[in-house]
């Protein structure tokens, strides 16, 4: 049984003996390693197994952002979790809350169910294009609620949505939040971005952490100088 990290190392490469490289150093270090989309559609989940198995001490972030009709979700994370035991999986809120029943439904227990509200990749113009009337904001929020209704654990969102959520929904939900970078490091493609421990101690449950840790000439003391930072 895996503890509940509050660093979720984000690695992203298309390599896989890479991947197993960089979670032997750093797996034992924040005790969280985060897999996405781009990893998982070359090596699929007897990949994931391969990482996993190069850090067992690891808790793990399955990051697929499911979004289809319910029964296909549903589908998707009873195959997933049938060969892994993911601590963290997700799915789109926009899928809607029969949808994220559906998943949450089908994990029956086994792993913790988060909600990605809007892609933060989006501007408020994009959004619009999309059709939703509301702002930013207001959607996010929107979304939030929808996904806390539905019974998930928490969100993935931006540090600079922790305090509206955390003062909209209370304590007892799950923020797991990427963009963040340890004062003096690069900014990477990330523009809006805090600091790990600001990030905490506004509301954020969990860091989702990648470049900062993985670019670093020497990622386990990267990740064992932030968690000594907290
Ligand atoms: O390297 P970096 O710390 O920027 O990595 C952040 C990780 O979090 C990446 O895997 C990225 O895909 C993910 N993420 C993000 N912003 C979001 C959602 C996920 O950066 N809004």
């Amino acid at each position: 049984m895996h503890t509940d990290p509050q660093i979720f190392c984000a690695i992203d490469t298309p390599e896989i003996e890479k991947a197993c490289a960089l979670a032997r150093e750093i797996g034992p270090v924040t005790k969280g390693i985060k897999l996405g989309l781009e990893f998982f559609n070359a090596y699929g989940p007897s990949g994931i197994e391969k990482v996993q198995e190069s850090c067992p001490e690891a808790a793990l972030f399955v990051d697929l952002k499911y979004h289809d009709i319910p029964n296909t979700v549903a589908g998707a994370v009873r195959a997933l979790t049938s060969n892994l035991e993911p601590a963290y999986l997700n799915v789109h809120a926009a899928g809607g809350r029969p949808m994220m029943e559906a998943a949450l439904d089908a994990m029956q227990g086994r792993s913790k169910l988060l909600a990605v509200t809007v892609l933060t990749a989006l501007s408020e113009e994009d959004i619009k294009a999309v059709g939703y009337g509301y702002s930013m904001k207001e959607q996010v929020l929107r979304m939030a609620r929808l996904t806390k209704d539905a019974g998930l654990a928490g969100i993935v969102c931006s540090s600079h949505e922790i305090e509206m959520i955390r003062s909209d929904l209370g304590s007892d939900f799950t923020l797991m939040v990427p963009g963040i970078r340890p004062h003096g490091t690069a900014l990477g493609d990330q523009k809006r971005v805090m600091g790990p421990k600001d990030a905490l101690d506004i509301g954020a449950t969990h860091l989702v952490i990648g470049r900062p840790i993985t670019g670093a000439d020497d990622p386990a003391k990267a990740a064992q100088d932030i968690l000594e930072s907290l």
